[in-house]
């Protein structure tokens, strides 16, 4: 189980994608979303996609290291468990306290079939769950899926009306028949310091999320300028660890024991599931009625759209690497 501290020499500090930690209200949203923005640098404009999204996984993956297991760090309660603010123990389950979003938030997102994602939930769970009793939460698998756009959230609300969503789905609908079905490889799973357990994907084919965005964006006027996501990430929340391991298979007297053992546990999972492929043929236009309802088993509306690669010219010039 033993396993080399990774080297942080040779990090990149010329790495423009940065961490936002948000204080307070939004505190709990960063348990949930890495948040990056991104600077436009020089190479950025050279490098592929694919090498974007390396980058940006390298320095997610150097995170937990970096900038220790935050998560272990929120109010504890009498079972010591870290429970955040989000999350309640009712009848000895861990349960989401779910809070009306007003106005809904209107989430773009890429659907993970339960064709590959059950087969992940379940890895996860036989590997975290004898060590974390109740301090986890685990992503339901039906809900698996990859945010690409908001046309609405949490930082920056845009309120619209019964027609104005009508028209906001059916331009995403439109996005979605020019989109060609990604053909997608587990690059690997991070634990970010904020305790959430991220699968990132690469992409072999089909049409680039960087392209994605920018078509969404086009076709919703309206919607935050500034996003929550760099433009290149493909990722899903698998998991998100809410306390301290119990039960473990050695003592954990420091800090540093806890993350080497966290280390220990994602290498095992990258054993089982990296190197998985996945083909993602479909946009979800989702309206979240609760907050982080997609990740929480809140209410949602969802309009479910067939990426249709209709033009096919297009697709062809889709993925640039
Ligand atoms: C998981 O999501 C599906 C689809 O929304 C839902 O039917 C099911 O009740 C959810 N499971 C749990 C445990 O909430």
């Amino acid at each position: 189980m033993i396993r080399g501290h990774r080297s942080i020499a040779n990090k990149n500090h010329s790495k423009t994608v940065a961490l936002i930690f948000v204080p307070s209200a939004f505190l709990f949203y960063s348990l949930f979303n890495m948040a990056f923005h991104n600077q436009p640098s020089s190479s950025d404009s050279v490098i592929s996609n694919d090498e974007q999204r390396s980058r940006l996984y390298d320095k997610m993956e150097r995170d937990l290291d970096e900038n220790g297991p935050a998560f272990l760090k929120q109010g504890e309660t009498s079972q010591s468990l870290s429970l955040s603010d989000i999350f309640t123990l009712k009848d000895g389950y861990v349960t989401p306290i779910l809070k009306a979003a007003n106005p809904p938030v209107r989430a773009n997102v890429l659907y993970l079939s339960t064709e590959y994602s059950v087969r992940i939930s379940e890895a996860v769970k036989h590997i975290f769950n004898p060590y974390f009793d109740k301090a986890i939460w685990f992503q339901n698998s039906s809900m698996y899926h990859f945010s690409m756009f908001h046309a609405s959230h949490h930082i920056t609300p845009v309120p619209a009306s019964e027609d104005e969503i009508e028209v906001e789905a059916s331009a995403v609908h439109a996005v979605a028949d020019d989109l060609c079905p990604l053909k997608i490889v587990l690059d690997r799973v991070v634990l970010t310091s904020t305790g959430v357990l991220l699968g990132c994907w690469q992409v072999i084919s089909g049409t680039d999320p960087i392209t994605i965005r920018a078509k969404l964006r086009t076709a919703l006027p309206n919607a935050p300028e500034k996003q929550l996501y760099d433009a290149a990430i493909l990722h899903t929340s698998f998991a998100r660890l809410l306390g301290h391991p119990t039960a473990t298979p050695m003592e954990l007297h420091k800090t540093s024991d806890e993350v080497q053992f966290f280390h220990d546990l994602v290498a095992k999972l990258n054993n089982q599931i990296r190197g998985m492929e996945a083909v993602v043929s479909e946009l979800w236009y989702v309206e979240e009625y609760d907050v982080l309802a997609l990740a929480l088993d809140g209410r949602t509306k969802i309009r479910r759209f067939q990426l249709g690669c209709s033009r096919t010219q297009d697709s062809k010039d889709d993925k640039h690497n």
